[in-house]
């Protein structure tokens, strides 16, 4: 499997990512997710780009069966060192998963591969490689399954622009240098490409799915809430049904 870019960031920051302050509202994502997605113990979650497992331990903690897959040997491997019988995680590349109809639901939170595509090449394909990701997760579900993505808000990227941001206008792909660090606090720079969403491309990828949209919210890590769309949230979360 070729290097996706993530993971020589994930192969520095290792448990270091755990540390990050948008990873300390996982309870909190966790109990409205339980309740937006209506899942009850013994159902069958897919986790797409579960990182170091944050999410999948404390769904499975409420009785829920996970499935957590991460493009990061890295994060697969501390994910793997927690887990319990019902959770279990596997080295797999959302842009060629293939499970059919075998989950009651599917996430992918914080960019977890859908919206980490990075794609800046030229002529834009027609085919949205995080929109191909999407049609994957509906396929793992079960009819009247449901979904829920968190996606990088165009808005608010536009409105907060940095002088560290290059955004590629044509992709919607934002690209910026950061700091990585490790659990030795050792840093180094690399680079980040989040692609971008407005509502209405959400709409229409969700559609493209065979999804039938439920809801969008404007949130926050930590912050998940049944909010207004705006400009000014970092995210939009997506639930639909398939
Ligand atoms: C910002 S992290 C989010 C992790 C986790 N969902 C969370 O909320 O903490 C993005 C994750 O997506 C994973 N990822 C990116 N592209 C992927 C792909 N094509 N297939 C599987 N995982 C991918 C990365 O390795 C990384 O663990």
């Amino acid at each position: 499997m070729a290097k996706h870019w993530f993971e020589r960031l994930a192969d520095h920051m290792g448990e270091a990512y755990l540390k990050y302050s948008f990873t300390r509202g996982t309870q909190q994502e966790v109990d409205f997710l339980i309740t937006a997605l209506g899942l009850e113990p013994g159902m069958n979650l897919l986790d797409v780009g579960c990182g170091p497992g944050r999410h999948a331990h404390v769904f499975a903690g409420r009785g829920i069966k996970v499935h957590g897959i991460d493009i990061s040997q890295t994060f697969i491997d501390i994910a793997s060192a927690g887990a319990s019988h019902s959770a279990t995680f596997e080295r797999v590349d959302a842009r060629e998963m293939s499970y059919r109809s075998q989950f009651d639901a599917v996430v992918s939170l914080c960019q977890g591969a859908f919206g980490l595509s990075g794609n800046t090449q030229l002529p834009v394909p027609l085919d949205d490689p995080d929109g191909d990701i999407l049609i994957r997760m509906a396929e793992a579900l079960v009819p009247g399954g449901k979904i829920a993505l968190t996606a990088f808000s165009s808005y608010f990227q536009m409105r907060y622009l940095e002088d560290s941001d290059t955004f590629f206008a044509e992709h919607g792909v934002n690209h910026e240098k950061t700091l990585i660090r490790n659990m030795s606090q050792d840093e180094i720079e690399d680079d980040l490409w989040t692609s971008c969403f407005t509502p209405r491309e959400l709409r229409l990828l969700a559609d493209k799915a065979g999804l039938s949209l439920q809801s969008m919210w404007s949130v926050s890590p930590g912050r998940y809430k049944k909010a207004p769309l705006t400009i000014n949230e970092p995210e939009i979360l997506l639930i639909a049904q398939r």
